[in-house]
């Protein structure tokens, strides 16, 4: 049976005695050893693949905690703003508490397998005349006048269950890689691998990838108006900055920006060449160790074993998927037909 992260990792998360446990047994992603890749970058690459938890992102580790302590303090209704994982993720835990959950995405430009899960799942779905910066300055602002608890990671519960995939990953593979190749959006999720790393005693070299069109960290300002085909990283503002900033900054790693056209053939290699499927925002880690290698500070050696991770599952987002596989090959239903399709 797999067992719920909140009962693997317990003593290590800040929840209450009389807290319920909410959870779709989550984490316990596979670690996968990349070949190709480690071809390419010249080190031992290990995929992390956060696409298989229950609702197909990492965001599950932290909804877990975050939302078993709402319900232990008596919450009724849970909200997130979102480009669409935290969206699918916090209906899907709301769904499982037994509570209400509300989301609000930016029109448009959430990946049409997410809006599927978010309606699936029950949650109220608001779809914003605007982006998600503006999204998330509404819903704190909610969520400090009415009686509902944000799931955001500005959270610090959502931070806490997400540092479980770095203990797995040191646990899994007997020490901390040398270093973390990691997509950034609103830069919960490195501030929480980092949290995890430092629990844990380890401090990797981070690397930090943000697509070039939503690269406020790589810039030093906040970008007005994001724009990049990783929908999921479509950010201009990131709630964590300063945290990840200190993080990249501790871990003597950085923080750079890849291309879309850099992202999308790295969505499609790493599926194609590994067999590996993750959504577009993911592959910017791949796309980052493609682009800029593994540079390091004076005086460090190279890493030797780096851990990339990739945060959400391909299927996601069908759409961008179909947009760049090559056609599909048709056929009459006949053998010779047939034949001539697959063998030409
Ligand atoms: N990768 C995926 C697939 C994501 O969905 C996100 C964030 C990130 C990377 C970046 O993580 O924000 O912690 O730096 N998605 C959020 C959402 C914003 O609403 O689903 P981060």
């Amino acid at each position: 049976m797999p067992t719920p992260l909140i009962e693997r990792y317990r003593d290590r998360l800040p929840l209450e005695d009389g807290d319920p446990v909410v959870t779709l047994n989550e984490g316990s992603t596979p670690l996968i050893h990349s070949p190709r890749l480690s071809e390419r970058v010249e080190a031992e690459v290990y995929l992390k693949f956060e696409g298989s938890n229950p609702t197909g992102s990492f965001k599950d580790r932290g909804m877990t905690v975050a939302v078993s302590r709402a319900k232990g303090a008596g919450a009724e209704a849970i909200i997130c703003a979102s480009t669409g994982n935290t969206a699918a993720s916090c209906a899907a835990y709301a769904a499982r508490a037994g509570i209400r959950g509300a989301v609000i995405v930016p029109e448009g430009k959430i990946a049409i397998g997410k809006l599927a899960q978010a309606l699936m799942h029950g949650a109220r779905v608001i779809a914003l005349e605007g982006n998600f910066d503006q999204a998330l300055e509404i819903v704190r602002e909610i969520a400090r006048k009415h009686p509902v608890e944000l799931v955001n990671s500005v959270n610090p519960y959502r931070i806490e269950g997400q540092k479980t995939a770095a203990f797995e990953t040191c646990d899994e593979l007997g020490e901390a890689p040398a270093a973390l190749a990691i997509p950034v959006g609103n830069a919960g999720n490195v501030t929480s691998w980092w949290a995890g790393f430092q629990e844990y005693g380890a401090s990797p070299v981070l690397y930090g990838f943000q697509a070039a069109g939503a690269a406020p960290l790589v810039e030093g300002h906040p970008i007005e108006n994001p724009e990049t085909v990783a929908s999921a990283i479509r950010i201009g503002n990131p709630a964590r900055w300063e945290e990840a900033m200190n993080a990249f900054t501790a871990s003597r790693g950085r923080v750079a920006a890849v291309t879309d056209e850099q992202i999308l053939q790295a969505y499609h290699w790493v599926a194609s060449s590994e067999g590996v499927f993750c959504e577009p925002a993911s592959a910017a880690s791949v796309a980052g160790l493609l682009a800029h290698g593994l540079p390091v500070a004076d005086g460090m050696e190279k890493p030797e074993t780096v851990v990339c991770v990739l945060t959400g599952h391909g299927l996601k987002d069908p759409d961008s998927a179909i947009g760049k596989a090559p056609a599909v090959t048709g056929a009459k239903a006949e053998l010779s037909a047939v034949e001539k399709a697959v063998f030409d």
